[in-house]
């Protein structure tokens, strides 16, 4: 980080119109490197609501912000290879995605609130679309980069101590009554440093080189924790189109790496 100039630089994700092409010319702009690009931003689950893009609030956060953003600044993370080191990018979803039993992609577009029934069916369905995302853009990269994704564990966050989700959180018994973890879950509660130890492994563990698509959980590699439909290749390739087209740009990364798409990418720059 020595040599980092970026500093922080608060972005709102929801308006996916609005700020995100904007967030992510300011990253194209860095004069350093970027090497790893962590999708870690994910919206409380809270009531059914819709952004001003017209899409819910959770789906706009969690996946179509950073799909767009992750797409617009992926010409400079693939022009920081060097080689000796392959740039990666990682999608935090969760366990929660196998909580779905598969995410419609075809409500994503025009999203109503019958189709949800609690605050949390958003957010499963959101990790759902983090797991496929990994699996079609580690499909379309073949390596130039490396793409993972991961669930960190049960961490009692920023997610878990914002005042507007916890009755709902009390409600599905994962706070208890005075607002602190529940420790009676089946599932064990890390602390902070805990919870981010995965994604440390994931953005710079050298054993992960030739594992790019992979879910991380726990530290490791596991493919029994991921539900087979945020893994099945055809439904990855249907969200991704899904998703270009909501965001009303396609990205095609086959020319990312030879002098024709390095030409082709100075071009769309100019304009
Ligand atoms: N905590 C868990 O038990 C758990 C379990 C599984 C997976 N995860 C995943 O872990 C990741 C990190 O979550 P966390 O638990 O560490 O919660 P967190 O501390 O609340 O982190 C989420 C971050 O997302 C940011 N954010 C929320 N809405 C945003 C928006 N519209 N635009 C831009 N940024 C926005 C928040 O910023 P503000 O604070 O400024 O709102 C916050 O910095 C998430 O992807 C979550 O789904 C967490």
């Amino acid at each position: 980080m020595q040599n980092c100039c970026s500093g922080l630089r608060p972005c709102t994700l929801r308006f996916v119109a609005k700020y995100v092409p904007k967030a992510a010319a300011e990253v194209n702009a860095y004069p350093e490197p970027l090497h790893i690009l962590i999708n870690n931003a994910a919206a409380t689950p809270a009531k059914f609501s819709v952004t001003e893009d017209g899409l819910e609030r959770q789906m706009a956060t969690n996946h179509i912000g950073p799909f767009l953003f992750t797409n617009l600044v992926l010409p400079k993370i693939v022009a920081s290879r060097t080689p000796s080191l392959t740039p990666r990018v990682i999608f935090i979803s969760s366990d929660a995605h196998a909580f779905t039993p598969g995410l419609d992609i075809s409500t994503l577009a025009q999203p109503t609130p019958e189709k949800y029934k609690t605050v949390f069916e958003p957010y499963n369905d959101t990790k759902s679309a983090n797991v496929l995302t990994t699996v079609e853009l580690a499909s379309r990269l073949k390596g130039k980069v490396n793409v993972y994704t991961l669930h960190p564990g049960l961490i009692y966050s920023g997610l878990m101590s914002k005042p507007g989700s916890l009755a709902d959180l009390q409600e599905y018994k994962i706070l208890d009554a005075d607002g602190q973890p529940n420790k009676d879950l089946p599932y064990e509660w890390k602390t902070v440093s805990e919870g981010a130890a995965t994604t440390v492994v994931a953005a710079f563990d050298p054993g992960l080189s030739d594992k790019s698509g992979a879910y991380l959980r726990d530290c490791q590699v596991t493919k029994d924790d991921v539900a087979p439909h945020s893994t099945d290749p055809e439904r990855a390739s249907q969200l991704w189109k899904a998703t270009e087209k909501i965001v009303g740009q396609s990205f095609d990364f086959r020319l990312f790496g030879t002098p024709f798409g390095a030409q082709l990418q100075s071009l769309v720059s100019q304009h």
